[in-house]
């Protein structure tokens, strides 16, 4: 049974306690840090940038999981990636030229990602199924961590999980907003290959628990 893909999300962790926060990623079973970027135009809140990112990248020995919630991302994606991104997520509703704009992020040797809004068809990635490593699903409408899980996301990932090997594209699919430990198993029961959580990893108690319960939480089938 494989296990998940974990990417603890940077917004929720305490940013007075960064170090701290980072360490316990480290020792942890996640296997990627997912860093939000929020220009307050795209979505309307406002995150962090490229001197969080310098910051992280020395501290943290995971994989960088950029989630770009930014208008016009070409203008930053050669920074991101020179930053230390591995995969760099662009928006669906960002991208005028999305077939560019991923070419130039695998160009920049790193992975590409598209994030879709929970309004957004999937249908509309058919025609560029070739330039995409992973499809980030948003559960919740981006801007905000904590919010409530979109229960529709469930049938939406079932859908592009068909359409994927329909077309037999090897992408993975990632979610991101509202998940925990009681949604995860459904969610990888439809397909879904990478799990980002930020609320029920950093608010938890325990955090490095709530990590290992995350990778852990594929049931099997059988009872
Ligand atoms: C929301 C961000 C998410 C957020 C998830 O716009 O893209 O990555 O940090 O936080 P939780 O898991 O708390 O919903
Ligand atoms: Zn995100």
């Amino acid at each position: 049974m494989t296990q998940p893909l974990i990417a603890p999300s940077l917004l929720a962790a305490d940013f007075a306690n960064l170090q701290r926060d980072l360490e316990m990623i480290n020792r942890s079973e996640a296997d990627y840090l997912h860093f939000d970027v929020m220009d307050g135009v795209f979505v309307p809140n406002i995150s962090f940038g490229f001197p969080l990112l310098d910051a992280v990248r020395r501290h943290c020995q995971k994989p960088l999981d950029v989630h770009l919630m930014i208008t016009d991302p070409d203008r930053y994606i050669d920074a991101f990636a020179k930053g230390g991104a591995s995969i760099i997520h662009v928006h669906y509703e960002a991208c005028t030229h999305l077939h560019r704009t991923l070419s130039r992020i695998r160009e920049l040797g790193c992975r590409a990602g598209v994030a879709l809004n929970p309004h957004t068809p999937i249908t509309g990635l058919v025609d560029v199924l070739e330039q995409i490593d992973v499809i980030l699903i948003m559960s919740v409408n981006p801007g905000f961590g904590g919010q409530s899980f979109i229960p529709h996301t469930i049938q939406k990932i079932a859908g592009l999980k068909q359409l994927l090997v329909a077309n037999q594209c090897s992408a993975l699919i990632e979610v991101d907003g509202g998940v925990s430990q009681a949604n995860a198993n459904t969610l990888l029961s439809v397909g879904t290959d990478i799990l980002v959580a930020g609320n029920s990893v950093f608010g938890a108690a325990n955090p490095t628990e709530a990590i290992h319960e995350l990778k852990n939480s594929r049931q099997s089938m059988v009872a």
